[in-house]
């Protein structure tokens, strides 16, 4: 695309059923940001438009679960969201939902005017019933197994193992999600959006013109679609939340969830536009628009050939021009998952780190799950903070504060003639906006985050080679002029980490008082002024960037965790039913011992078993057991344990075994010995670690 005369820059509507955690800001919300600021930086005029997503059937199971309405549960959650957006510095130009009037108008009538030019398909079908509850089962109101990879936990719509994009009555041995039961199949009437007939469109708009633009992995997986082959789509529902389908003889049926959140980015711009008395059109329906969808891999399907069809059919909205979608990023290895609380919630972490919004921000960009699934881990959050925030960007900052208010009164000193390391420091500077534009605009925000903390090096390293606080002893006018350099990096940094880190670039535009006589450098200042902060200039007081993390906070997180995956096992534990009544003359027959293992080796050739031989007190004998896996033969020697040692030999393995060692399982499922001197409960394996 040439220059674009604006953009329109959606953010993925969330699902109002849960807070929003650190994947959602990692995948979406953050790279998002970084380019809507960006853009706005270069003078771009920019709708930035994101919203909640309301509709859906994890809303209701929800709402049921919990025995109120799903209004209530969009209320709350919208409520929730909505303010973590505000308080992580999400610089949406409106954040609307699509419970709200002008989405379902704007729905309906989008849906009406492709009824009115015959683009459905309008089809009686047989879809998936349970008879118990009295309705249709689609999307996740049932469960079943994947036909395309086997998974046995897909959704009626989609599978989330394979991103299949799947319809109800495709699942192998669907299960209703809300009895359990088997479902039956019923009739009833449906409007298909036939993907098949978009094909070709499909075919050239993507895999023609966008082979080299788009991301290989949204790319590929787009075209693995596509050769498949594409089928019509029901959009239309049996259920009762969600937009009323808005014609004749459609009692009881609302739109697709996934029909009607796409056009929520129309709404929410549409409601953006009347406030500021802007025309919504142009940002949807000009040529000269630069759309871009910010998604996560698991919504690619959604916003590369459904929403597009439709758009396409409809007529006249322009298509995105990319759809930069991420991958996933995990958590300490697990996947990030909101059922099972494994998840650092946006709110969680503001009350344990307050003010620290933008460390975050940068451990997510830096560490940005772009080309591959990520690892989020406490300690590299830790380590981003102490050793790049911290000791790289603060460090340079308060050495060039602290030093132009102790030797110049926080007056920016007069440069004399500069040196040919100034000169080319200066240079290496002026370079930096282009070298991070072209990275952003190429939605490459690592590197461009990098390519920031490049910048304070720059800084670091000249103060290190000048060294201004043994010049200032001896050469006052040259001392001048290394601070004066130094400023001028600080005012870049102040600039340029605006996109990544908003609030940081304010409190450093405060320091060096430089945002508050409308002189505020814009992006391109940095390359093309000569001075970002001129001689004579008074800068305000020191005050820390960034401030260490310590162990102690970063242990409190993994215990948090701990405690998540430990209430979770529980919560899941399949307990084993009870066995038949014994008499008492049935239990003492058992003779039990407390014994001690005196050798042990490995049963040749065979993976669970040791070959033990315990002394009882009363002989010494062997016992073959079958804990190979959970113990080494080393460190069960010494053990005292409990020996039942009436029980009939028999052999195993061409070894008689003599008795039987008692063991229970710990609450994770390892075995562990009925120790005669300790509880189980120091069995418990230990909690994840730091170091
Ligand atoms: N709610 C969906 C999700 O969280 C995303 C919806 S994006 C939109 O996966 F296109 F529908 F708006
Ligand atoms: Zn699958």
């Amino acid at each position: 695309m040439n220059q674009p005369k604006r953009y329109t820059i959606t953010a993925a509507l969330p699902y109002t059923n849960g807070p929003i955690h650190i994947g959602h800001l990692a995948g979406v919300y953050v790279p998002a940001d970084i380019y809507a600021r960006y853009l706005r930086l270069i003078g771009k005029d920019v709708a930035f438009i994101c919203g909640s997503d309301e509709h859906g059937v994890p809303i209701t199971i929800k709402a049921k679960k919990e025995g109120v309405t799903p209004q209530d549960i969009v209320d709350k959650y919208h409520a929730i969201i909505k303010t973590s957006f505000e308080d992580f510095g999400i610089s949406f130009d409106n954040y609307s939902r699509t419970s709200a009037k002008i989405h379902h108008e704007t729905a309906q009538e989008f849906f009406k005017t492709l009824y009115d030019k015959g683009e459905f398909i309008e089809e009686v079908t047989e879809q998936l019933y349970d008879e118990e509850a009295d309705q249709f089962l689609a999307d996740r109101f049932v469960t079943g197994t994947c036909p395309k990879c086997g998974n046995e936990e897909a959704y009626g719509d989609q599978c989330e193992k394979c991103g299949s994009s799947l319809n109800a009555t495709d699942l192998i041995n669907p299960k209703s999600a809300i009895t359990g039961n088997v479902p039956t199949l019923k009739r009833t009437k449906h409007w298909f959006l036939p993907l098949d007939k978009h094909e070709a469109f499909l075919k050239e708009w993507i895999l023609e013109g966008h082979k080299k633009d788009w991301k290989p992995n949204v790319y590929g997986q787009v075209k693995s679609w596509i050769d498949d082959g594409l089928r019509p789509r029901a959009v239309t529902r049996d259920l009762d939340w969600g937009i009323p389908v808005p014609v004749a003889d459609a009692e009881g049926k609302v739109l697709y969830v996934w029909f009607d959140a796409p056009i929520g980015y129309i709404s929410s711009t549409k409601e953006w536009a009347d406030r500021v008395g802007k025309d919504w059109e142009p940002y949807w329906k000009d040529q000269d628009t630069k759309l871009v969808h910010f998604i996560g891999k698991d919504n690619i399907v959604f916003h590369c050939i459904i929403f597009p069809a439709m758009l396409k059919a409809e007529g006249s909205y322009i298509l995105p021009d990319n759809v930069p979608a991420n991958e996933f990023l995990n958590l300490e290895g697990n996947k990030l998952s909101t059922s099972k609380n494994w998840a650092v919630w946006l709110p969680e972490y503001l009350e344990d780190f307050p003010n620290q919004q933008d460390v975050l921000r940068y451990a997510l960009t830096a560490n940005a799950p772009e080309t591959k699934d990520n690892d989020f881990t406490w300690k590299d959050f830790q380590a981003r903070n102490n050793n790049e925030l911290v000791a790289i960007f603060g460090n340079f900052i308060n050495r060039v504060v602290v030093l132009t208010d102790k030797y110049y009164d926080g007056v920016v000193p007069e440069a004399s003639e500069f040196s040919a390391v100034d000169e080319e420091t200066l240079a290496a500077l002026k370079a930096y906006p282009e070298v991070i534009a072209s990275s952003i605009e190429r939605y490459r925000f690592r590197e461009a985050s990098q390519e920031l903390l490049n910048l304070a090096r720059l800084g670091n390293k000249y103060l290190a080679d000048e060294e201004p606080w043994k010049l200032v002893k001896t050469d006052e006018t040259r001392t001048k002029t290394v601070m004066f350099v130094a400023l001028q990096i600080a005012a870049a940094l102040a600039t340029l980490s605006a996109p990544f880190l908003p609030f940081t670039s304010d409190k450093l535009k405060t320091i060096l008082n430089s945002n508050s006589n409308g002189d505020d450098n814009s992006w391109h200042d940095v390359s093309s002024k000569k001075v970002l902060l001129p001689a004579g200039h008074a800068i305000g007081k020191a005050e820390l960037l960034f401030s260490k993390i310590e162990d102690d906070a970063i242990q409190k997180q993994l215990d948090k965790l701990v405690a998540s995956k430990k209430a979770n096992e529980a919560a899941n534990k399949k307990l084993e039913p009870q066995k038949e009544t014994i008499t008492f003359e049935d239990f003492s027959k058992l003779d039990m011992r407390v014994g001690t293992i005196i050798e042990a080796e490995k049963m040749p050739k065979a993976n669970k078993l040791l070959v033990l031989k315990v002394d009882t007190g009363i002989d010494v004998r062997t016992i073959v057991s079958g804990i190979a896996e959970s113990f080494t033969a080393e460190e069960v020697i010494g053990k005292r344990v409990t020996v039942l040692v009436n029980l009939a030999p028999r052999a195993l393995r061409g070894v008689e075994s003599q008795g039987m060692i008692l063991m229970t399982e710990s609450e994770d499922g390892k075995l562990v010995f009925v120790n005669p001197d300790t509880s189980t409960a120091a069995n418990v394996p230990n909690g994840l670690h730091i170091s």
